[in-house]
């Protein structure tokens, strides 16, 4: 169930063409769809705003850039070979969400451009790094889900 907070602040991502095209193209092996996936790592940005709300996280921030942090995997004319998707789809993000007009800020922007730390520059913000971290447990999470093991076949008598 989606939380009302992410279905607020990302109304218009969510209502885009571009995210519902998201939502139908796999992602992580064929473990999720893209959509999904940054649907779950707004969630889990959430989960960290609310167990330390000490740290004042900007919340809408968070929300926005986790739904289009990887947008630029969506649309691939500009390169197909994984390992320079790595680098070059957080900027290609940036890219279509402007096509798109999803209207986000400098920050947002600045956050999903650099989500891919290591490999992208150092977040500056706590927003960014807990963009970072969620992006990462949430893939961790899928591509797991390639090795359990399948569950035993129910008995029958
Ligand atoms: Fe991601």
């Amino acid at each position: 169930m989606l939380r009302p907070e992410i279905q607020e602040y990302g109304k218009d991502i969510l209502e885009s063409e571009i995210f519902k095209k998201a939502l139908k193209t796999p992602h992580h092996l064929g473990t999720t769809t893209i959509g999904s996936h940054s649907l779950s790592v707004a969630e889990r940005c959430l989960r960290v705003a609310d167990k330390y709300p000490g740290l004042k996280l900007d919340r809408r921030m968070m929300v926005r850039a986790a739904l289009c942090h990887d947008l630029g995997l969506t649309d691939r004319p500009h390169c197909n070979t994984m390992g320079v998707l790595a680098f070059s789809h957080p900027v290609y993000s940036v890219i279509l969400a402007k096509e798109f007009n999803l209207n986000l800020t400098k920050e947002e922007e600045r956050m999903i451009s650099r989500h891919m730390f290591p490999l992208s520059r150092i977040p500056d913000t706590m927003e960014n790094w807990v963009l970072v971290y969620s992006d990462k447990y949430c893939a961790d999470r899928e591509i797991i889900t390639l090795f359990r093991r399948k569950k035993p076949a129910a008995a029958t008598y």
